[in-house]
């Protein structure tokens, strides 16, 4: 129904959120707001908020988030046109008079939802009837018990074009309804609309509130594709909605985790072997309107994936999808079953056990990536390493939430560091760097180094290396590594994980990164050769030069290693207080769209972090 922007802002005005959530949900009053246990998802304390100033609701917990409208759908599991109905009286306002389209396309509807409910009716009475006799024998050979055939109202269609069509018709459902819902089709030559699933395993595809809205279709015996699915329709989404998306919500209320798979017979499988709440995607791969689905039922679901490579694709296909989407305490856990197998498969040869262990062990999505990545790249050599590093930062960039991306970061920066504490830190005869750090691995960011130059060089607090820094502020790191080598074993790391667009800058990275992790002793003298045997002398000419030296005197071999250091703290301070006030905009823009608690949050904490590293103070542009 069409009801107008105004008057729904009307109901918002009129109806305190708390008075709506409140007939549900126990509210304590804390300062200007409420909070209470959230009812979308099972806690213990606390974190369901209601700020009636700002007219919502706000779950810090698993994020739900709406007004009064919202809440009735979602809670109160009401249509939207009941929703409205019921604060328009509440409000004690007259709803406003539908137009003649509204009128229209709300029958239309009516008419679709009552139609795929009777057809779904319709194939649970063929598989009952003699008709359904080899569909029948198939469940039984799939070993589907017949309280989940009932529970999950699998049904069958005829082989008989005419049939579906002639008895719904009957029924009082016009054929342009059959047409639209996809369950019948005009042929191109001029004859008779027929059947579109025609002797196949019906699997009614039901909406959120549990309304059939859909089918998937099994072929039983012949040629054909093994799954056929109701096209889109006005009721039908199929990118948005998951197979057993309703019961799923229910037991995820009572408990249990959400696991996404693949098929419906894995569904299926899952549930009669007690994993109540799994869900699968319909025909499509998993996408991001389904992943935002499955986090209404729970924070942290398990994507089950088979072992083999298609699993693994599959998987890393879904992983490429999440990240961008996360957000605080939201993700995944993937879990991969044995090479060839199936849920449905292993659950329906005694493997339930597996099933479960498999799930129980499913990894944190970061882990996952990590695992991924790690597969993928040659890492023998340093170069190797260091594409490894850019794919994990690159990685971690597409993560559009700037809070769960530092974190992303810095946990793929330190599996990189366990997995490899390469970059051997050799204890150098004479020029090891002052005593008591040999032997130690500094800690690049919050390490306590600069008192060893007397305290006066703060540290930049965000751990970001030299991500986003450009040619020109590359261009004086390099110069500061090969003018100070000494100062290697504090910026290798940041060095390895910079992005280098310069394909001469690139490679003196490389030479210099080489050279440091394969000579014995490091000194601008055998950096120096190893640079001009790799054919870089020109590049080296320029890094050493006094144009160089201008633009940046510490880099000056003759200045002490100290100026040099401060100098490198400079250029890392200045590079990561640009990214973050980059990132303080994009909040700030965000907040401005959408003044939602979690934006304001976000933002407030990217200050936080900005302010941080502005009170370093005298931070200018290197
Ligand atoms: P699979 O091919 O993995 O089969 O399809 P399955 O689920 O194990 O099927 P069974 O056990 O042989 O019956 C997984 C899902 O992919 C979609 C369906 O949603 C199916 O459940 N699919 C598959 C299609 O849409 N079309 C197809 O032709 C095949
Ligand atoms: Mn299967």
């Amino acid at each position: 129904m069409a009801i107008s922007e105004r008057f729904l802002d009307e109901l918002r005005d009129r109806i305190p959120v708390s008075t709506v959530v409140g007939r549900t949900v126990k509210l304590a009053k804390a300062g200007r707001e409420y909070k209470g246990l959230c009812p979308f998802h099972n806690e213990k304390t606390p974190s369901f908020h209601v700020i009636d100033d700002k007219g919502f609701y706000h779950c810090f917990g698993c994020g739900a988030h709406g007004d009064i409208i919202s809440f009735l759908i979602d809670h109160d599991k009401l249509s939207f046109p009941e929703a409205v109905a019921q604060l328009a009286e509440q409000a004690g306002l007259d709803m406003p008079k539908p137009t003649a389209q509204a009128q229209r396309q709300e029958l239309r509807h009516k008419g679709l939802y009552d139609l795929a409910e009777a057809a779904a009716a319709l194939f649970q009475r063929r598989l009952a009837s003699p008709d359904g006799q080899a569909a029948r024998s198939y469940l039984a050979s799939r070993q589907v018990s017949a309280e989940a055939i009932g529970r999950f109202r699998l049904g069958y269609a005829p082989a008989d074009g005419q049939a579906l069509v002639l008895e719904l018709t009957a029924a009082g459902f016009s054929l342009d309804q059959l047409l639209e819902l996809g369950l019948a089709r005009t042929p191109d030559d001029g004859r008779k609309p027929y059947a579109f699933f025609r002797n196949r395993l019906m699997f009614p595809v039901t909406d959120r509130r549990g309304r059939v809205v859909a089918f998937g279709a099994r072929l039983l015996q012949g040629d054909g594709p093994k799954y056929i699915n109701s096209p889109e329709s006005p009721i039908f989404h199929k990118g948005r909605l998951l197979y057993n998306l309703a019961a799923a919500r229910e037991a995820a209320r009572g408990d249990q985790t959400p696991v996404v798979v693949e098929g419906y017979l894995d569904v299926i499988a899952l549930d009669e072997a007690g994993f109540g709440a799994a869900v699968a995607p319909l025909g499509t791969a998993l996408t991001e309107a389904q992943v935002e689905e499955v986090w209404r039922l729970a924070p942290v679901p398990v994507l089950c994936f088979d072992g083999d490579t298609a699993g693994k694709r599959a998987a890393a296909r879904a992983a490429e999808r999440i990240l961008p989407i996360l957000k605080p305490a939201h993700s995944a856990r993937i879990a991969f079953l044995p090479p060839g197998e199936d849920p449905d498969s292993l659950i329906r040869s005694g493997q339930a056990q597996t099933v479960r262990q498999t799930l129980d062990a499913a990894r944190p999505l970061d882990q996952a990536v990590w695992e991924t990545l790690l597969e993928s790249h040659d890492t023998a050599t340093p170069e190797g390493k260091a594409g490894l590093g850019a794919a994990l930062r690159a990685t971690a960039r597409t993560i559009a939430d700037p809070i769960v991306r530092d974190f992303y970061d810095r946990a793929l920066k330190e599996r990189m560091d366990a997995a490899f504490p390469a970059w051997p830190r050799r204890q150098r005869a004479g020029g090891g760097g002052p005593a008591g750090r040999a032997g130690r691995r500094p800690d690049p960011r919050f390490s306590d180094r600069h008192a060893d130059v007397g305290g006066a060089i703060p540290q930049p607090p965000v751990p970001r290396g030299l991500a986003g820094a450009g040619t020109r502020e590359l261009r004086i790191a390099l110069a500061l590594a090969v003018n100070h080598p000494s100062l290697l074993p504090e910026m290798d790391e940041a060095l390895a994980g910079a992005e280098i667009r310069d394909p001469g800058l690139a490679r003196v990275r490389e030479a210099v990164l080489h050279c440091w992790t394969a000579a014995e002793a490091v000194d601008r003298a055998v950096l120096a050769d190893h640079l001009r045997d790799a054919g870089l002398q020109d590049v080296l000419a320029a890094l050493t030069g006094a144009e160089m030296i201008r633009t940046e005197t510490a880099a000056d071999p003759a200045r002490p290693v100290e100026d040099a250091r401060a100098a490198w703290h400079r250029l890392l301070a200045w590079t990561q207080r640009r990214e973050v006030e980059r990132e303080l905009r994009a909040a700030a823009e965000a907040c401005a769209r959408d003044p939602s608690q979690q934006n304001l949050d976000r933002m407030l904490a990217i200050r936080a972090q900005a302010a941080e590293l502005a009170a370093i103070g005298a931070v200018s542009e290197p």
